[in-house]
């Protein structure tokens, strides 16, 4: 089932402005940009960064944007107010992107982005409980309108090998085997709700990770993944991506870890091997030293980027 909401029910307070900075705008721009008539789907527009600079630089562009999280939906569609009925703004989730596509954009879309994770707006919100360094509850859902479990139900009902599997499978924590049973043993005790206590069970269990690299880092990451079942979201979008494009499309995805990445990878060679589509970015693209000097949140990012042939299927 897809869970679509136009309306914003899990938050109606203000937003303010968005703490995101977006990542290889300028590389960004130089695959999608263009002068030709049709559609742009961003779907993960969150503070809306890479979304207003394609407006800008594409004029011909008219943007359908997808975020899974109330807040950035209601942010986003501020801060485009000024491209009018150029920028429609839904809140739902990219897997179910086919179905929201409004009908005049099919068979038009030309670009596609995708920059996956979370942005700063969410991390920086200790009350999202995505971050191990400030205290919250233990919550990281995208959408608390629609999604039942957060982080301290998984972990409350979850048993030690489906932690276990968590870890080691979305986090790629070395330690996964002795850090499910510690959270098992702790919980005994009273349940794990807040991110401090879980961050402080990680670094009571865990040697210490390397320098500037939290042991929690891969712990967090698992859990994230696992409560808004990030991969499978990629994947289902991948493929829906891939055939809504018109020819001569482009799609340009970000990732942030190695398990986005991989996805990515390998949705789009098998589409180059088919001969419908030329990978524009062998190897992809990752930040400059300047940019990650200036904003650190982009050192693990890497663009990729397929266009489809003329001929299109
Ligand atoms: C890295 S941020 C995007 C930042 C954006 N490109 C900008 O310029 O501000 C990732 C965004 O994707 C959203 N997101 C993550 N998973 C999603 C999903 N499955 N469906 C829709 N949005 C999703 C998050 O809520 C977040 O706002």
């Amino acid at each position: 089932m897809i869970l679509v909401s136009r309306d914003i029910r899990s938050n109606t307070g203000p937003v303010g402005p968005t703490r995101h900075s977006p990542v290889l705008v300028d590389e960004v721009v130089e695959v999608l940009a263009t002068q030709r008539e049709g559609w742009l789907v961003d779907a993960t527009v969150g503070g809306g960064g890479h979304a207003v600079k394609l407006l800008e630089t594409s004029p011909q562009l008219r943007l359908f944007a997808i975020d899974r999280d109330a807040q950035a939906v209601r942010r986003a569609r501020e801060r485009l107010q000024p491209f009018g009925d150029r920028a429609e703004v839904v809140h739902a989730p990219f897997s179910g992107l086919e179905g929201l596509l409004p009908e005049e954009a099919e068979g038009q879309v030309i670009a596609i982005l995708a920059d996956f994770g979370v942005s700063s707006d969410q991390l920086d919100d200790a009350d999202r409980g995505f971050s191990f360094q400030e205290d919250g509850p233990l919550d990281m859902r995208m959408d608390r309108g629609t999604q039942k479990n957060s982080a301290a139900v998984l972990l409350a009902h979850a048993s030690e090998d489906e932690i276990e599997a968590w870890l080691r499978d979305y986090g790629e924590e070395r330690f996964s085997r002795r850090l499910a049973h510690a959270i098992v043993q702790a919980r005994r005790f009273g349940p794990l709700i807040r991110t401090s206590q879980l961050a402080d069970l990680v670094e009571r269990v865990l040697p210490r990770g390397r320098r500037g690299f939290h042991p929690a880092t891969r712990t967090f990451q698992a859990l994230r993944i696992a409560v808004n079942r990030e991969l499978d979201e990629i994947e289902a979008f991948l493929q829906v991506g891939l055939q809504l494009l018109a020819p001569e499309g482009t799609m340009a995805c970000i990732s942030f870890h190695s398990l986005e990445d991989r996805r990515v990878k390998l949705a789009f060679r098998n589409e180059v091997r088919s001969g419908y589509f030329e990978d524009i970015l062998p190897r992809g693209v990752t930040p400059s030293s300047g940019e990650v000097r200036r904003n650190p949140r982009a050192r693990s990012a890497r663009l990729r980027a397929v266009r489809k042939g003329g001929g299109g299927d």
